[in-house]
């Protein structure tokens, strides 16, 4: 299959059900973000903020596709919830290690469902008194287009169904592949 480096690797064998987004599709949309964020960045230092565990991947991509110097640090924050659905409630588990009053922030983002956890962060980087906070994800699902979360850069707009891949994990499984992808029905009972 192509994006598996035309043979899909062993150990997922039947796992899949559909691959979304192939490598290419990924590396070439990544590139082509890359060359908008720097002409809104021009002449501007760009602190990018990664949101762990699932933008590992973006960040890595995205900011080496970048030909200009960016500072990188991460957050991890828990949403609580009942059961997949995100609450907007969070904590943080790990902090930015950067003072960014002043600072342009570009929040790197793995996938935007419902925004409640972006709008969370989102007005917590604000209370700091940055330049600027922009937001960059690679994927969006159609509920977060009813939040008033403003996305600057969206990779792939893709339908609600849970994927995996790419940063993206099911139970801390799957962050290592190369492609954005369904698990197929059998992997959920
Ligand atoms: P909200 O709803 O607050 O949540 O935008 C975004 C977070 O929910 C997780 N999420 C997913 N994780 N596959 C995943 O592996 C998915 O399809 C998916 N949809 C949402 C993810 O942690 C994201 O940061
Ligand atoms: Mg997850």
């Amino acid at each position: 299959m192509a994006g598996f480096r035309s043979v899909e690797p062993q150990h997922i064998d039947g796992d899949i059900e559909k691959v979304l987004l192939t490598e290419d599709d990924i590396q070439s949309r990544l590139a082509e973000m890359a060359v908008e964020i720097e002409r809104d960045y021009a002449g501007k230092d760009v602190l990018l903020v990664g949101v762990l565990k699932g933008a590992i991947m973006v960040m890595a991509d995205l900011s080496r596709h970048l030909s200009r110097h960016v500072e990188i640090d991460w957050m991890d924050i828990s949403s609580y919830g009942s059961g997949t659905r995100s609450s907007g409630v969070v904590r943080i588990i790990k902090d930015l290690d950067t003072d960014i009053t002043g600072r342009h922030v570009l929040v790197v983002e793995d996938i935007i469902d419902t925004g409640l956890t972006l709008s969370w962060l989102v007005s917590n980087l604000r209370s700091r008194g940055p330049a600027s906070v922009e937001i960059c994800t690679m994927l969006r699902k159609p509920e977060a287009a009813k939040t008033a979360v403003d996305v600057r850069y969206v990779g792939f707009d893709i339908p609600s169904s849970f994927v995996v891949g790419y940063g993206l994990d099911f139970a801390e499984k799957y962050r290592n592949l190369r492609v954005v992808a369904t698990l197929a029905p059998h992997m959920y009972s």
